[in-house]
């Protein structure tokens, strides 16, 4: 008889979860229009942040104890947050139970650091990057991240390949009217330069509260502008959110995240930290847990298990965006964690 040593965590909707995303940090060093207000975003105190090791204990104790196999670092931006690479370290060590291989650990960057840092994050032990990049036209860069940095993205891309990352995903959010016109050059980038784009469809997550349902650009216009250039295929997938595609002519792959026009909330597997340890079960979640208290107040190991096992009883069938009972998050993006 095998004595399994660790609990599936299933939520009231019968999914199994097991990917948890960690915000670090609430900061950033841009000011995307669908994620920040221009000015005026108040920071969190450095005291509130969870420090590593508490990240590293809520980890382990989502791997060992509940088997999660994917673990991503979101912010704000990630690379804000001092000595990131040893919170890595911390993190890349910890094994799955159920098939005793080390976790996949990954993270979400806007890439302005990593000609800085992409070595070291590969040396402790980062297997992904997703790097967003909105536009390549500088002037619409500019304009959706408010800062004019796209060569220094550009360049982070570059070092991010030469540190060894493969395959790199870039995360484009599309915005009709903005940068739409741009989905074939992305396609064409990505195929020179060996990148994954994978275009995101915009949510009502934006702290400018700017999102309406026709700036969203539908995940099948996508596919079909692409297609008419570079003729693609679906490829199978588990339970990712994005569908993906190959080139017929074996130059790589494109996604799409339909999290608007077909939710994938059916197939979720996720679950969230926010970078001052509230617990979130969806992005849209209206109620959060706060794993801090218990960390702070000398809590058990077994009371952040009782009180994750809770939480995520509550997690609900899946968001409504863009129908009558949708409610807006009160949190934007960069405070939840992407
Ligand atoms: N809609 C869709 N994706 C968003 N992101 C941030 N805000 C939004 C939004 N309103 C995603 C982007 C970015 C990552 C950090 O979070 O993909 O690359
Ligand atoms: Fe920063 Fe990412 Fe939000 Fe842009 S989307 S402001 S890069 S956290």
């Amino acid at each position: 008889m095998s004595s399994q040593r660790f609990t599936p965590l299933i939520d009231p909707f019968d999914r199994r979860v097991r990917d948890l995303r960690i915000s670090i940090t609430d900061r950033c060093n841009f000011r995307c229009t669908y994620c920040m207000p221009e000015e005026g975003m108040k920071w969190l105190d450095r005291a509130e942040l969870l420090s590593f090791e508490e990240i590293a204990r809520l980890a382990r104790i989502f791997v060992e104890y509940f088997d999660f196999d994917g673990i991503r670092l979101t912010g704000g931006e990630p690379t804000v947050r001092a000595d990131l690479p040893v919170l890595v370290e911390k993190l890349s060590g910890l094994i799955i139970p159920s098939t005793n291989k080390p976790v996949d650990l990954a993270m979400t960057t806007n890439g302005s650091s990593l000609r800085l840092i992409a070595e070291d994050l590969k040396a402790a032990g980062l297997s992904r990057l997703n790097i967003s990049l909105d536009s390549l036209d500088p002037q619409i860069f500019n304009l959706m991240a408010r800062r004019n940095h796209l060569d220094k993205v550009l360049d982070g891309i570059e070092a991010a390949i030469e540190a060894g990352f493969a395959p790199i995903k870039i995360n484009i959010v599309m915005i009709r009217g903005t940068n739409d016109h741009e989905i074939v050059d992305f396609a064409t980038f990505g195929r020179d330069k060996g990148l994954q784009p994978r275009f995101i469809e915009f949510m009502p997550l934006d702290a400018d509260g700017a999102w309406t349902m026709d700036k969203v650009v539908p995940a099948d216009e996508i596919i079909q502008k692409i297609n008419d250039v570079y003729p693609i295929e679906p490829v199978s997938h588990g339970p990712e959110p994005a569908q993906r595609f190959r080139y017929k002519d074996g130059m790589g792959e494109i996604g799409v995240i339909p999290s608007v026009t077909k939710p994938f909330c059916g197939d979720c597997d996720r679950v969230r930290l926010t970078a001052e340890g509230k617990f979130m079960t969806c992005l849209f979640a209206v109620n959060d847990f706060d794993l801090r208290a218990i960390l702070r107040s000398g809590g058990t190991d077994k009371e952040l298990i009782e009180q994750i096992k809770a939480a995520v009883g509550t997690k609900w069938a899946g968001h409504n965006i863009g129908k009558v009972n949708f409610i807006r998050p009160s949190r934007s993006m960069s405070q939840i964690g992407g």
